[in-house]
């Protein structure tokens, strides 16, 4: 039996996953007439111009605000009569979270329990929380992570994702709340932060600068689609089981280094141009700490829930780059900072 989703409360909707799921809700899913309200804290990687196409509807609410903030989070479950949250504010980036775990532990551990606790007074509202193939630690040249798999965190940010997953399974066993977790492998598509392997290489080609590769490239990431994610996650708060955890992934293993001579060669053919011109820009760097050699997702499970994911990366891909040469003024908001003064102007006229 499908649950029935109403009013949904996105937590870290303005990142580039969470918008992704705003926009798929309001453009994608039949009569959905509750409302889909948006709370995030605009980091650096908040960012309101990924939602300017849906800004206007009257189902979407935006609420800036922090997840720490229980007593915010509780009074808008209250306000808009929340019974579906899906969880995807966070710190996301690994190379990051070498540099300043605290922050990940912050708002990644910290906050999801600050939710769970808002969830736990209200126990009517369900609660997806969405995570990371990489509390799985990492796979060698043979086989696929499974729901199964002993988690084996290798970075502050997947150790900080695994204890938040750890909380959300402990709190729906301890006090009987109504809970998902999912895990995904590495989204790719538009409105990428450009610091994310994909965006980075699309855009540096563009500017014909450096294409930095971690050690020798050879790590194999699985990718996944983001607008396919935002349609898996939408299935699961429907068909999800509670207390269940479900791995998406895109079935598409990609070496990094094959990852970038695939975008070299797109962007050439997009841009009609030599591709020697692009590939002369790689530039091999020092690996970085704790890198993962292999992550692959057995994804089983969802897909006998009804859902698959794109069949081909390549045509994805195309749309990807396209997106991101004509979207510049996206592009340059992004890089100049201005995306976070469009933001300020933005609230004060709410
Ligand atoms: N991007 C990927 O490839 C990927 C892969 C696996 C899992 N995930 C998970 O998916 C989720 C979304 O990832 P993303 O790539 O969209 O991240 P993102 O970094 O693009 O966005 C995160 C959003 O959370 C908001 N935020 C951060 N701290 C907050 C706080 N304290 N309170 C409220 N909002 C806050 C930010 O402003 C931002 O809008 C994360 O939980 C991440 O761990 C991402």
């Amino acid at each position: 039996m499908n649950r029935k989703v109403i009013n949904i409360l996105v937590t870290g909707g303005a990142g580039f996953i969470g918008s992704a799921f705003i926009r798929y809700v309001l453009d994608k899913v039949p009569n959905f007439t509750g409302k889909c309200v948006n709370y995030d804290l605009l980091t650096y990687a908040g960012n309101l111009e990924n939602l300017k196409s849906v800004e206007d509807d009257p189902r979407y609410v935006f609420v800036q605000g922090n997840i720490c903030d229980e007593k915010k989070v509780e009074q808008i479950c209250h306000e808009y009569k929340i019974d579906t949250i899906i969880h995807f504010a966070a710190e996301s980036h690994v190379d990051r979270s070498i540099l300043d775990p605290e922050a990940f532990l912050k708002t990644n551990v910290m906050g999801t329990f600050h939710i769970l606790e808002v969830v736990k007074r209200n126990p009517k509202i369900h609660f997806h929380h969405v995570s990371t193939d990489e509390v799985y630690g990492c796979l060698g040249e043979e086989g696929l992570f499974t729901e199964e798999t002993a988690y084996q965190p290798n970075s502050p940010y997947s150790a900080s994702k695994a204890a938040s997953d750890h909380l959300v399974r402990a709190y729906s066993k301890t006090y009987h709340l109504s809970t998902c977790i999912s895990n995904c492998s590495n989204n790719y598509g538009p409105f990428q932060f450009p610091e994310k392997l994909i965006p980075l290489m699309i855009l540096n080609c563009l500017k014909r600068k450096s294409l930095p590769v971690y050690g020798e490239g050879k790590n194999v990431r699985d990718w996944l689609f983001v607008d396919d994610h935002a349609e898996c996650l939408w299935m699961l708060l429907e068909k999800g089981v509670s207390g269940e955890t479900y791995n998406i992934g895109g079935e598409q293993e990609v070496r990094n280094i094959d990852m970038i001579h695939l975008i070299i060669a797109n962007v050439a053919k997009i841009l009609n141009i030599e591709s020697s011109e692009l590939l002369s820009l790689i530039t091999y760097v020092k690996d970085r700490p704790g890198h993962d050699w292999r992550y692959a997702i057995d994804c089983s499970k969802v897909k006998q829930l009804g859902w698959t994911p794109s069949p081909s990366l390549q045509k994805r891909l195309i749309e990807t780059i396209e997106w991101y040469i004509n979207n510049p003024e996206w592009v340059n908001h992004v890089e100049s900072g201005v995306y976070r003064q469009w933001i300020e102007t933005n609230y004060q006229k709410r």
